[in-house]
């Protein structure tokens, strides 16, 4: 069976986090990411019937009985992904009851899957309802854009616009926006039920004042939304206490969405 260090769903995935390091969004154990995978690729590198471990989820996640993710671990740092996958992320398996993770691959030293895994799969399970294709769901605490989170209203219309407003590019790779919950406990049901809600309807949604989450068909493609929101941000960041003599109108800002023929949240812009 060949080596699962080489497969391209782990190297594509020590990549991200080793770029979201190199960010700085991703400071200490900061941030997570689970990705789902397809049983065959897992098949070609990965015995589907040697579970090392049943790990408990702590809620209920039949809607992905069955399904496997590679997921970052608790108390991981992103760091050190890239050294050690086997012992910083792992592989599991929804058990058919939809209340264990069946280990097959990873948290070598006897750990288990990120504090945020509720948000994650929770997030899943909204996001693979809106579109069949969802396979990332990722959370981070970029710099700039939890900056923004301490001088900007925590409102998701009125969050959007500035971001939108930020770079010409912002409405055609995030015209769903941004939703908003305000500071929560992390780590909880509750944050994952409330963020897998907002998920319903956003790809992005921010953590206030704590982070942000991310989802997409690839990581890539999540990646770069969360990059895009930060670079939005930072703009903000090193502009918002300066003197604002130039901006994107909101006329431009549907110009640019009906060129590029995307779908924006018309109630986000004051037409
Ligand atoms: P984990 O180390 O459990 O993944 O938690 C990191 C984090 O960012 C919590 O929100
Ligand atoms: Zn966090």
């Amino acid at each position: 069976m060949a080596n699962v260090l080489n497969a391209p769903f782990i190297r594509s995935f020590v990549k991200t986090t080793s770029n979201m390091y190199r960010l700085g969004w991703d400071e200490r154990n900061g941030g997570n990411i689970s990705y789902l995978l397809k049983e065959e690729e897992v098949a070609e590198y990965l015995d589907l019937n040697g579970v090392i471990r049943t790990i408990p989820l702590g809620f209920d996640a039949k809607a992905l009985a069955g399904k496997y993710f590679l997921v970052t671990g608790t108390g991981k740092y992103f760091k050190n992904v890239e050294e050690d996958p086997e012992t910083n992320a792992g592989i599991f398996r929804i058990a058919a009851n939809g209340l264990d993770a069946e280990l097959l691959w990873g948290y070598k030293d006897g750990g288990k899957f990120t504090s945020e895994l509720p948000a994650h799969l929770m997030s899943h399970i909204a996001r693979l309802k809106a579109d069949p294709e969802n396979r990332v769901v990722l959370h981070s605490h970029p710099t700039y854009t939890l900056a923004m989170n301490f001088v900007h209203e925590l409102d998701e219309k009125k969050f959007t616009h500035t971001l939108w407003e930020m770079c010409t590019e912002c409405i055609v790779v995030f015209p769903d926006g941004v939703g908003i919950l305000p500071w929560m406990l992390c780590g909880t049901n509750s944050i994952g039920e409330a963020t897998a809600k907002k998920m319903e309807e956003f790809r992005l949604v921010v953590w206030g004042m704590h982070g942000i989450y991310g989802s997409g068909k690839t990581l890539d493609e999540t990646f770069g939304l969360v990059e895009t929101v930060e670079k939005a941000a930072q703009i903000y960041m090193l502009t918002a206490h300066l003197p604002r003599l130039n901006t994107i109108k909101d006329s431009e800002m549907k110009e640019l969405a009906e060129f590029f023929g995307v779908n924006y949240r018309k109630d986000f812009l004051n037409l």
